[in-house]
């Protein structure tokens, strides 16, 4: 069986498999075993309009970008993928191109800051309206439906920062009786450990800059979905507005997706490690991780994750705020930096960092909170770390 040639063995076999096989076809030209980097902007038409296999310009379409589309689209078990030159600028035409001024969107309360920015400093002076709920909470959702059509409900799980878990089929359920799409940012899971279409989602967003480039080196985004309308309105405005990824931007990420279900696996075991152990020490208030049974969204997660929490924990300092930067501070192993889910080991201070942004607003997160993004380096040797640093403040 040439699994890479045949499209149904493919499409039937494991998520690893496609992940190092969907959209890697060896090169035409040369049977190079690795799609090549397309570093071309244009292509020669053979005669006007003579186009060959329908590459004319590189923003419209590109090769390399093909490739990491057809493949996450295969990990993920969606139609169709379309990859973007950030997170953001994902979110950003997913929401433009479907939705207008005059619209509503619902939002989770607890989600990375750049996108509530995004929302609320960009999408609401253009006329949306903008709501947002406790998200974990289905009454409060089910309440808000009755109060107004929403276009979107916006749903991050397990969300950035505080890691709350959304159960997304019940969310899905209700959205859909009031009519409502439901988009999910699986940025933290990644598509190893969550299949939100297969939960009744509408579409799903990532920040390919995370765990699925995975080694903190590229900025990139996609938008994944099963609905032909849908995606014709991205793809349009994808090209209308041109927030695409370089060819080597989506060679990044073609090569790091290929090694995510390894990688999420040892993230997932790792943070269980680091948060059961911050768990039981006495500098900490609370940790922050929906694989410890203390997660008030474990049962929901334990469902619908497959395989793991997850690597990201975050952790409220007892002595608080001060103490908290100076902790964040005195790592060693840990590297002190905004972004996550790399294959080193990050920590930073949500409040001070990421979202900085959302404070002073219902997003505001604790001043004693950290997040750590374990990586998978040794589990002893970075808990050996955090010790050292909970010794300096
Ligand atoms: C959950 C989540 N979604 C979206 C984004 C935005 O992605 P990017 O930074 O690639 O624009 C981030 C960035 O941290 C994120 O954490």
């Amino acid at each position: 069986m040439t699994i890479s040639t045949n499209a149904a063995a493919l499409a039937a076999s494991q998520l690893a498999t496609r992940a190092i096989h969907a959209g890697q076809e060896p090169d035409p030209t040369t049977g190079a075993v690795v799609t090549p980097i397309y570093a071309t902007s244009t292509f020669k038409q053979d005669g006007v309009g003579g186009l060959r296999n329908g590459y004319d310009y590189s923003r419209s379409i590109n090769p390399t970008r093909n490739s990491f589309d057809a493949q996450l689209a295969s990990v993920e078990g969606a139609k169709y993928a379309l990859s973007f030159s950030s997170g953001l600028a994902a979110i950003d035409v997913l929401l433009r191109s479907t939705i207008k001024p005059g619209d509503n969107i619902l939002l989770g309360n607890d989600v990375y800051g750049g996108t509530y920015r995004l929302l609320s400093k960009v999408f609401v002076p253009w006329g949306v309206g903008l709501d947002v709920v406790d998200i974990t909470d289905l009454d409060a959702v089910a309440a808000a439906f009755k109060t107004k059509p929403y276009a979107y409900i916006w749903v991050e799980t397990p969300s950035n920062p505080l890691l709350n878990i959304t159960d997304i089929k019940a969310v899905a359920a209700l959205a859909h009786e009031h009519g409502v799409k439901v988009a999910v940012d699986n940025t933290f899971a990644s598509p190893v450990l969550q299949h939100p279409l297969a939960e009744g989602a509408d579409v799903v967003v990532y920040s390919t800059t995370k765990y699925i480039g995975g080694h903190s080196d590229v900025v990139g985004g996609a938008v994944v979905l099963n609905d032909e309308e849908t995606r014709d309105k991205v793809a349009f405005l994808q090209n209308a507005a041109g927030a695409v990824p370089s060819p080597f931007d989506s060679w990044l990420d073609i090569r790091g997706l290929k090694t995510l279900d390894l990688r999420v696996k040892q993230h997932s075991r790792n943070a269980l490690k680091v948060a059961q152990w911050l768990e039981g020490h006495s500098e900490v208030e609370r940790v922050w991780y929906p694989g410890l049974e203390s997660h008030p969204g474990h049962e929901i997660a334990a469902r619908q994750m497959h395989g793991g929490f997850g690597g990201m924990v975050s952790v409220q300092i007892k002595a608080g705020f001060e103490a908290a930067k100076r902790f964040a501070g005195a790592t060693q192993v840990f590297t002190l930096a905004e972004s996550l889910g790399g294959v080193e080991s990050l920590i930073e201070h949500p409040g001070a960092m990421t979202h900085a942004s959302v404070a002073g607003t219902t997003l505001e997160v604790p001043a004693n909170l950290i997040r750590l993004s374990v990586g998978i380096e040794d589990a002893d040797d970075l808990i050996a770390d955090l010790d050292q640093a909970f010794k300096a403040i």
